[in-house]
């Protein structure tokens, strides 16, 4: 069965060689889809036949957002600490303990059912594609099951094992270290595509270089990709550590010193900039004027979690990425589909071209341009075809 879908006022393809920009973007277009994949796309005048039709009357169509960075399974809110940092307390990560006990008391229902109404609220807001990381759990039970439940909404899980250190291993950090290679990575391998640590020798719950460099090596051994989250809180050994390992993909990037930038550039990590955590911090954003100067692939994404940034919004994300972070308009939303895909070494969704997979957004609106013109409004959803 396939389906010619009409009156698609722009067309966002991420091919600089089907049409304008380097968003590829195709005016008054058509798109065919069979089989879940994009049979043809180009100028609706020029569209074949098909058995059904599907009409979007001058709406925009892009690619769905590929959100690389999320932490969904998870019990209880910190709905306290957002209102204490808004009053001027700092974030350290601190906060992530109590997300912990929430989620290890919750049962495997409570936490699917959460899980389930986030995926369901990205989708509604355009993302087709969601990375879902372990990390509130942290004993070896509770973050196989964490990788268990995200496995049935998504392929692109994470083992997180090295997010804190838990108050069970207080001052025995290197003890913490062994049990996520070790057991807990024998565990978490079978349901994980990833690998992440958080590398964040200022907080004092989060790991250094080393202990990082440990757990992505481990993470490698057992076949999983790497990730990593870095450069959060002050400068450190995270971007470094991520392109000197080939990591798909170092998220944060925050604070960042020239050796990192050149770092990013002259490798194959992309840097995926996280806007949602500066604004539920009150944080200086990430400057991605300067990397995309540099030559570095960057990606967005919501890091949607219950204490840094609870918002499962790419929109919102593109809105503040342009008007906080120096990005264009195309920038981001580049940033948001194909720069996702990237960060997940994925040739097969980001973009619309023909064998890519049909997963579509659509905007009340005619051009992409909207999702920052018109930030908070509710244009994007997923297309069901
Ligand atoms: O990506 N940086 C570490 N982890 C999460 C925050 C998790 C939390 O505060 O619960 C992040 O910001
Ligand atoms: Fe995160």
């Amino acid at each position: 069965m396939s389906t010619l879908v009409t009156g698609i006022a722009e067309l966002v393809t991420n091919d600089a060689s089907r049409g304008e920009g380097a968003l590829g973007v195709v005016p008054d277009a058509a798109l065919v889809i069979a089989d879940g994949a994009v049979g043809w796309l180009g100028p609706a005048r020029e569209a074949p036949a098909a058995d059904r039709m599907l009409d979007v009357k001058g709406r925009a169509v892009l690619p769905g957002f590929v959100d690389s960075h999320a932490h969904l399974v998870f019990g209880g809110d910190r709905a306290v600490e957002f209102e204490a940092r808004m009053a001027g307390r700092r974030y350290d990560g601190g906060g992530i303990a109590s997300t912990v006990d929430a989620t290890r008391a919750a049962s495997d229902d409570q936490l699917r059912a959460r899980l389930r109404a986030l995926v369901a609220e990205m989708r509604a807001q355009g993302t087709t594609t969601v990375e879902v990381k372990s990390g509130y759990g942290l004993t070896i039970d509770d973050e196989a099951r964490a990788l268990r439940l995200a496995r049935e909404v998504t392929d692109e899980t994470t083992f997180l094992g090295a997010h804190v250190v838990p108050a069970e291993f207080a001052g025995r950090r290197d003890d913490y270290v062994e049990l996520v290679t070790g057991p807990m990575l024998a565990a978490c391998a079978p349901y994980a595509s990833w690998v992440d640590v958080f590398c964040e020798p200022a907080s004092p719950h989060a790991f250094d270089g080393d202990a990082s460099r440990a757990v992505l090596e481990a993470g490698r051994r057992a076949g999983l990709g790497l990730r990593v989250h870095g450069n959060q809180l002050a400068a450190g050994p995270g971007v470094r550590l991520a392109v000197e390992l080939g990591a798909a993909s170092v998220d944060h990037c925050t604070h960042l010193v020239d050796a990192d930038v050149d770092a990013l550039a002259g490798g194959t990590t992309v840097a995926t900039l996280l806007p949602g955590v500066e604004f539920s911090t009150r944080s200086p954003y990430p400057d991605a004027r300067r990397l995309l100067a540099a030559g570095v692939t960057v990606a967005l994404a919501t890091d949607c979690n219950p204490g840094s940034s609870f918002t499962s919004s790419m929109p919102f994300c593109i809105a503040m990425a342009v008007r906080e972070m120096g990005m264009t308009p195309s920038e981001a939303v580049w940033g948001a589909t194909a720069g996702g895909a990237a960060a997940l070494r994925r040739a097969d969704i980001g973009h619309l071209g023909v064998g890519a997979r049909a997963d579509l957004t659509v905007l009340d609106a005619p051009s992409y341009r909207h999702l920052a013109y018109r930030p908070g409004v509710p244009l994007a959803r997923a297309l069901d075809v």
